[in-house]
Parts: C-alpha cells; structure tokens; sequence
C-alpha cells in the first residue's frame, strides 16, 4: 500500500490529493490512509497534510528502499526483490543467509551502513551510514565453481562502466577488482561463493562504492589512497542514480557472460585495467614479489614473469604499480 499511497503522491497532477480521494482510490477508511500516511512520515518522508486540501508530498528521503528504489530501476529482474536495512554487520553475511534460504537469483541486499563492513584479505571496510553504497547481489549461475571468479571480473566491469556512465570519468581496474580513480581506491567488490565440488549453489557480489564521502571522513591511514566520486567530481552524487546504472550494468554484463563466455570478459577487463607489460609489486600471503605483469589467466589469476624470466602465477593479493 505504501507504493501505491507515494504513487498517487507523485503523480505530477496531484499538488495535493483528498484524503477522501485516496482511500477511495486504496479501497480502505479514511483512518487507514491517515495512519499509513503517519507510517511513510516516520520513514522520512515529507508530507503536508491540511484539512480543507488533503496531503501532499513535500520530499522524498535519500533513502535506497524498495520504495524510492524500485520504481527508478531498469532492470528486468536484478533488484525485483530489495531487502534494505538501515543497520546491519554486513550485507555480504545477510544476503548469504538469504541465499541458503532459499532467496533467488537477483535479489539485493542493501544497507545505509554497516557495522562490520567485511573487505578482502579480512580487512574492514569503512561503511558510514548514508553517504555511500554498500549491497550485495546473489547470483545462482549454472557454471563450474572453477569459473567463479570471472563473476568477480565480471562484477569489476560493470561497476568501471557504471562509474564511467555516471561521472564521465575514466576509472581504471587495479588487479584483482578495486576501481580506481586517480590512483586512488573509489570501489571494492568482494565475493563469496558457496558450491559443492562441481558445482556452484550460489555466488554473493559484495560491492562498495564511496560516493558522497569528503576527504576528512577517511581515516589517516586511508586517506592518501581513499577517494569518493564526490571528491573526484566536486559534487554530491545521488546514490539512487548510481545504484540504478550500477545494477543495470550488472545485470548486462552478467547476461553477456552466460550467453558469450568467458573471452568477451576477459576482453574488456583488460581494456579497463591496462595491466600487461606493467612493473609490479605482489603482495601475496605476506610475501612481496617484483615482476612485469602479463596478462590475466582464463580463471582470473594474474600471471607475472620475474627479473629472471619465469612466469608466476598469483590467484591471491594486492598489487601496487611501481614505475
Ligand atoms: C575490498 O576489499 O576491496 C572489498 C570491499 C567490499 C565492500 C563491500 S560493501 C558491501 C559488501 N558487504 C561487505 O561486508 N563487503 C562488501
């Protein structure tokens, strides 16, 4: 009933609608509309309400729920069903327990903060409420669980164009999947697969993307190597915009990767992350190794050849460009 009361509110004709108008358009008493009206102010939406006229919306929160979201959205069937949070650990954990019971492909999960914001290699990710965006999406792709990680790759692209799309900027794709924009991190995807031997019962697709953050909300340590699409852009950036071209993109490339394989991902991964004949350092289980990258394998790995000629292969790490 809430969408269909906003529904009526948006509506470009109605500046103010009768309370006798709406519950007859809802089919409920007049108390009902008035109570659930009370309901969608408590949510942070604001209405005027006069006797003689009916309600009117003032304005909508800059909330990511079902509600706001959803009639924006255009997709076919990613983000159909949005469970959204205001607080939770992280959404990576929730859609998880979703997914083991039972939740289908598409749905997303999505929160205004996260208290335990879960990054790769076991960091934290820095997850302040309203600002920014944290979801997860489950995936039940009918692959072999060896293939699971070109859903990260995968994932990567569809943010990199989603960032291009909405800033006009130019993000670049640092190995394995950070986004970054001048050098420095501006999205993190992090992933968890749940499978058996031979095959895959479900794939999470953490994503977080700084948008509205200012450069004094990092915290020292991270700030040299932190930005937001605010900082970058010198303006604020509506998270609702952002999070529809995010799962648009996601849902188109993720459609492309079942239908075309493995080869057209890869093929556009490197033409965002521009990584082969690039000087690296690996960081990979505490150990450091200095080498020129050479490309990325079929299953995501990133393939090294060290000063004395061999070729490594690194599926686990962090990478930094030396010059
Ligand atoms: C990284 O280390 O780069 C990955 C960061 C992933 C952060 C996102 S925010 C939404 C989702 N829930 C989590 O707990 N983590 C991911």
């Amino acid at each position: 009933m809430d969408d269909l009361i906003l529904q009526l509110l948006k509506e470009p004709s109605s500046a103010f609608l009768s309370g006798q108008e709406l519950s007859r358009r809802l089919k409920v008493s007049r108390t009902a509309v008035w109570k659930r009206i009370n309901h969608l102010r408590n949510l942070g939406y604001e209405i005027e309400a006069s006797t003689r006229s009916g309600y009117r919306l003032i304005q909508s929160p800059d909330l990511l729920t079902p509600l706001e979201v959803k009639p924006i959205l255009e997709t076919k069937w990613v983000g159909k069903t949005i469970h959204h949070f205001h607080t939770l650990d992280s959404t990576n954990s929730k859609a998880y327990q979703l997914a083991l019971n039972g939740a289908e492909e598409g749905e997303v999960v999505i929160a205004e903060c996260q208290e335990k914001g879960r990054g790769r290699l076991g960091r934290q990710w820095f997850s302040p409420p309203f600002l920014n965006l944290y979801l997860s999406v489950i995936l039940r792709p009918k692959i072999p669980p060896y293939e699971a990680s070109l859903i990260t790759l995968m994932a990567a692209v569809a943010t990199a164009e989603a960032i291009q799309k909405v800033s006009g900027l130019l993000p670049l794709i640092k190995w394995p999947n950070d986004i970054l924009l001048r050098d420095r991190k501006v999205a993190g995807l992090l992933n968890e697969i749940h499978s058996e031997m031979d095959r895959i019962h479900f794939v999470i697709l953490g994503m977080g993307v700084n948008l509205n953050m200012e450069e004094k909300m990092f915290s020292k340590e991270i700030r040299t190597v932190a930005t937001s699409l605010k900082i970058e852009m010198g303006q604020p950036i509506s998270r609702k915009a952002f999070l529809q071209s995010l799962l648009f993109e996601l849902e188109r490339w993720y459609t492309v990767f079942l239908k075309e394989g493995s080869a057209f991902i890869l093929k556009s991964w490197r033409g965002w992350a521009h990584i082969e004949g690039r000087r690296v350092r690996v960081t990979s289980s505490g150990e450091g190794i200095v080498g020129t990258a050479v490309d990325v394998d079929s299953d995501g790995a990133l393939i090294l050849e060290t000063a004395d000629g061999k070729r490594k292969r690194i599926v686990a790490g962090d990478i930094q460009y030396k010059r």
